[in-house]
């Protein structure tokens, strides 16, 4: 081979080197291509405070076809004092979804942690408490209709042993249902489907992913909302994994119950915690890397297994943003597919495989999202 061939030949290898990837007509290269190919929605809860930062927005665009914010349509942003209703930072998530696409869900209408002070201090009546939250739950869901798709309408009800936790609105003092049982759950569902009868409406939690006295009473919920024509969708779980060790045969088999009856499960905030160094923030163990990743490969292969189990979410995208630091004190951290500068870690990489491990359908590709059970 002549020098001038080999130097030809040097050139167009550091193009595709700089390109960073070659491209291979017809194959994905991106989660969401893989999920829209899948006819599944994959998901992050977003900051929108950080649409603007170019890495956060492109990066966020490209690899999901779903968002939901992580606080901005909670009671604490959304109800600054009990007359005003503030849905700016609730809209600019919308915008964004519809500017790229997206779906949205939105999160959430009744939960027992982060109220506005003026909310728990006020000591309402059940009968004013019924009045303020069937308010609440109207508006805001009138307000984004035809643009959040699915609501988690509750979250966190129930405790680990499946009975319900006390809060404002069940029992202290409640809407006027406490020691009703799951009554209030289903007048929350009542309004929020008056309100928008099209939107997919949702029960939200932790600890209930596997099989256990929780995800029993989730079950039993469900089973009981179907027979009486509740108005229940779905199941969202959240799936923060803190141990890396998920029994995933057990939920596995959670997922394949609940679906049975009919709704449709979301992973709703996915993340793997790590342990890391308080003072630096570096992980203890860079295998830990690897053992993440098989965490988040194993659990959407679950998902992906089963038809009604149809959006896979994580809560954030990037280690930038992630409220685990700040939960466990600095002790744990990097639970998400994408580090700190935005690059893909071996989480990510498990995810687009197990994504991209499956036939691509592209008519339901055209509509992402539509796969129903
Ligand atoms: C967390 C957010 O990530 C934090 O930014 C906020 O300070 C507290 O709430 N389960 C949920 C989410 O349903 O709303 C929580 O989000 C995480 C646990």
């Amino acid at each position: 081979m002549s020098i001038d061939v080999l130097q030809r030949w040097a050139g167009f290898a550091v193009v595709i080197l700089a390109l960073g990837v070659v491209v291979v007509p017809g194959q994905a290269q991106t989660l969401r291509q893989e999920a829209d190919c899948r006819g599944v929605l994959i998901g992050s809860a977003v900051r929108p405070a950080q649409f603007s930062e170019l890495a956060y927005g492109t990066t966020l665009a490209r690899e999901f076809n779903l968002i939901q914010p992580e606080d901005v349509m909670k009671w604490s942003v959304i109800r600054p004092d009990r007359a005003s209703f503030d849905f700016t930072a609730g809209d600019a998530v919308v915008a964004f979804a519809a500017a790229h696409q997206m779906k949205v869900r939105g999160h959430t209408l009744v939960w027992g942690r982060h109220n506005p002070l003026w909310l728990e201090n006020a000591h309402y009546t059940p009968a004013e408490l019924s009045d303020l939250l069937h308010e609440h739950i109207t508006r805001v869901v009138q307000h984004f209709r035809g643009k959040v798709f699915a609501w988690d309408v509750l979250n966190e009800a129930f405790d680990e042993n499946g009975k319900l936790r006390d809060s404002i609105w069940y029992d202290q003092p409640g809407i006027g249902l406490a020691g009703k049982g799951i009554t209030y759950i289903e007048q929350a569902l009542r309004w929020a489907h008056a309100a928008d009868p099209d939107a997919l409406l949702f029960y939200n939690d932790a600890e209930g992913e596997a099989l256990n006295p929780k995800s029993d009473a989730l079950y039993a919920m469900v089973k009981d909302f179907k027979r009486r024509g509740v108005p229940i969708d779905g199941i969202g779980m959240q799936m923060h994994i803190f141990d890396l060790h998920p029994d995933v045969s057990s939920i596995a088999a959670n997922i394949a119950r609940l679906t049975a009856l009919g709704v449709q499960v979301h992973i709703t905030e996915m993340d793997v915690a790590l342990p890391t160094d308080r003072d630096t923030g570096n992980l203890r163990s860079s295998e830990d890397l690897a053992k993440q990743a098989d965490v988040y490969r194993e659990i959407a292969a679950v998902c992906l297994a089963r038809h009604g189990c149809t959006a896979f979410q994580t809560w954030g995208f990037s280690d930038k943003y992630s409220w685990i630091r700040s939960f466990f004190g600095g002790n744990k951290g990097a639970a998400l597919p994408l580090d700190e500068k935005y690059n893909a870690k071996p989480a990510y990489r498990a995810l687009k495989e197990t994504f991209a491990n499956g036939p691509c359908d592209r008519l339901t590709a055209s509509k992402p999202g539509t796969r129903q059970p």
